[in-house]
């Protein structure tokens, strides 16, 4: 891999958990910022796939395997180049498990009890609420740290979760010496962040009850066309960006992410033009853009082989790293290493 080029590049690291297929969503606002970073060559990007997160929350064993292999090869399709950049599975990499007992260690209870995401999720799963849920932030905090992390590209949902990290790995170093990169967390600027399109003052999410408000990455290209053209709007029927207009603003933050047009020129395009018009191009740049990804996607599983082999010189590249973080501080904290 082409991994190894000067120390000089700064180190991404990011990670998804595998829960389905993914939606229009998870592409604009996560996924396709990673491609753009892997492609980018100040950058050496490390991707997985969270699965050992995700058990955190019960989960059925049959779906729960169709869930990881769907999501890697979709991942995949959206134009993730392991030779540029490694995807692994995150189970697959038995350092993570002992970095985050480590890290559980250094770690206290009184931080993670302030996590918001755990009280939401304790919240809703309240008969679960189990010491993994719990201790979610410090396997996440170590999936960065292994990997000497300068930038995690993060939803705004973790950023809490990002602070932590820094402020465990700052306490380690602070007994020990300089053992982890301090990592800085960001929201990708230009990820934008897809409202539902029924009820656009909501994040979009495929556990909604009506379908109509997402967009799946297997959604074909009629269906695509036809939810956007459902999509809610407002009475106003002029194109333009404004506090209020939050159907027509989710629209115009996905037409931009998609085109790379500005608001300015969208608006421009559009004006004295009516909401029909907009939903259809809108429709159609998504069509655009999704349509090629759909069709990698099924090429890469019915190619199980292929996947495979991804997935495993993935991990196999990416450990070379992790062994190193793992044993650097284990020995600082005064363990015994056996030889090899
Ligand atoms: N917790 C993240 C989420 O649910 C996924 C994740 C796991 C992650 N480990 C990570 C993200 C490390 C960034 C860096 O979205």
């Amino acid at each position: 891999m082409e991994n190894t080029t000067p120390a000089k590049k700064q180190i991404v690291f990011s990670a998804i958990q595998p829960s389905g297929s993914i939606t229009l969503g998870n592409y604009l606002g996560a996924v396709k910022n990673w491609v753009k970073m892997q492609d980018n060559p100040e950058y050496n990007c490390i991707y997985a796939l969270a699965d050992l997160h995700t058990i955190t929350v019960r989960q059925d064993p049959a779906q729960f395997r169709k869930n990881i292999i769907d999501m890697y090869a979709s991942i995949m399709a959206c134009g993730i180049d392991v030779e540029k950049a490694p995807f692994f599975i995150q189970s697959h990499n038995p350092d993570h498990a002992v970095m985050a007992w480590i890290l559980d260690c250094y770690t206290q209870f009184g931080e993670l009890s302030r996590m918001t995401q755990f009280k939401d999720k304790s919240a809703k799963h309240a008969d679960n609420i189990n010491a993994g849920l719990f201790t979610y932030p410090s396997l996440m905090a170590g999936d960065i740290l292994l990997y000497q992390a300068d930038k995690v590209p993060v939803g705004s949902d973790q950023m809490q979760h990002l602070e932590l990290t820094r402020d465990i790995a700052n306490r380690f170093n602070g007994i020990y010496g300089n053992v982890f990169k301090i990592p800085e967390g960001f929201i990708p600027k230009d990820g934008a962040r897809v409202m539902s399109l029924q009820n656009p003052t909501a994040k979009m999410s495929k556990s909604d009850e009506n379908a109509n408000s997402f967009i799946l990455l297997s959604d074909d290209d009629n269906v695509i066309m036809k939810k956007f053209k459902r999509a809610i709007t407002d009475s106003e029927a002029k194109v333009r960006y404004a506090e209020g207009k939050d159907g027509i603003n989710n629209l115009m933050s996905i037409y931009s992410a998609v085109t790379g047009l500005s608001y300015e020129q969208i608006e421009h395009d559009f004006d004295g033009k009516g909401y029909g018009d907009f939903k259809t191009a809108v429709g159609e740049a998504v069509v655009a853009e999704l349509s090629p990804i759909r069709k990698r996607y099924q090429e890469y599983v019915s190619d199980k082989k292929y996947i495979e082999e991804c997935y495993t010189k993935s991990v196999e590249f990416v450990q070379r790293f992790s062994h190193r973080t793992v044993e650097k501080a284990m020995k600082k904290i005064g363990y015994i290493l056996p030889k090899h």
